[in-house]
């Protein structure tokens, strides 16, 4: 019998958030406490944790931490074993860039694959170290993992990277009861996106390829977190949960044209 107060699914439980200052990592952590969760937030970004923790009070460990360094990493990981250990794993922290390959700064490539999969890799790796038998790991993949972007190879790459470690990690801590699961969302209205709502037609294009005819808010993607964390979601492992309004049935918006607009905008 499943006797999880449906109104707190989880209560008593540790989960460490990365990328938590921002954006969907943040929506993430404040779905998680509403959901009953104590959460180790974890970003470089030390102000807007600190915001999030004055928001949300003692229910959130603020932590520093450089998703691709392994020790900063680690560190973040052990913040949760005096809360009662780690339950739950987010890895979230990311960002993309835009440049054409022939044009890619090779420092610039190695920057996103070190950020949107090591990045990953170093919170799966330690956050299944320090983690209860029976947990879950969520690993925040895009779109982009299965639909292509001109202009954002690094980036596609580095989140279809995401989606197959996501199910090699499910394979191997299987054993352990964790359940791995990837999020692919769609286009979400953030900090990160901000560039595509300031270019002309961009967002409107993203909006015609999806079929539900919006695009996201970070809340939309905190939803399927929770879901993936708790349990309504305990025969889930090696999925990839698309979060995108149908956006994989069309395709994506053409950027390079939509650049091209801008800089003829800008003359
Ligand atoms: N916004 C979208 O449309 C969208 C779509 C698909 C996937 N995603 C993915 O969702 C994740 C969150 O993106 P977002 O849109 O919320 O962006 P965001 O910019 O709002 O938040 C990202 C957060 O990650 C933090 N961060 C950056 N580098 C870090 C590092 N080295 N170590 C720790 N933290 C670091 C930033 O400080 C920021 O707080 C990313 O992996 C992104 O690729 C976003």
């Amino acid at each position: 019998m499943n006797e999880t107060d449906p109104n707190r699914p989880l209560a008593d439980r540790v989960a460490l958030v990365t990328g938590a200052a921002s954006g969907i990592g943040r929506a993430t952590a404040i779905r998680f406490v509403h959901d009953g969760a104590t959460v180790v937030a974890a970003d470089i970004d030390t102000s807007g944790l600190d915001r999030l923790a004055a928001e949300l009070g003692p229910s959130v460990h603020p932590v520093e931490c450089d998703v691709t360094s392994e020790s900063s990493v680690e560190s973040a990981c052990a913040v949760a074993a005096p809360l009662g250990g780690l339950h739950i794993a987010v890895a979230n922290a990311g960002r993309g860039t835009y440049s054409p390959i022939v044009d890619h700064p090779t420092d610039e490539w190695r920057s996103i694959i070190d950020l949107c999969l090591t990045g990953v890799y170093l919170t799966v790796k330690h956050a299944a170290r320090a983690m209860r038998d029976g947990g879950s790991i969520i690993t925040i993949s895009s779109l982009n993992g299965t639909q292509p972007s001109a202009g954002m190879s690094a980036y596609c790459a580095a989140k279809a990277g995401v989606m197959m470690f996501t199910k090699v990690a499910a394979m191997e801590l299987g054993a352990r009861g964790i359940r791995v699961n990837a999020i692919a969302p769609g286009l979400v209205e953030t900090n990160a996106t901000s560039t595509f709502f300031l270019i002309p037609g961009v967002v409107d294009e993203f909006v015609e390829n999806t079929t539900l005819g919006r695009f996201a808010q970070p809340d939309d993607i905190a939803a399927m977190a929770a879901f993936l964390a708790g349990p309504d979601s305990g025969f889930v492992s090696g999925a990839v949960m698309a979060v995108d309004g149908g956006a994989s049935t069309k395709r994506y918006p053409d950027l390079p044209a939509a650049f091209a607009r801008l800089g003829g905008a800008n003359e």
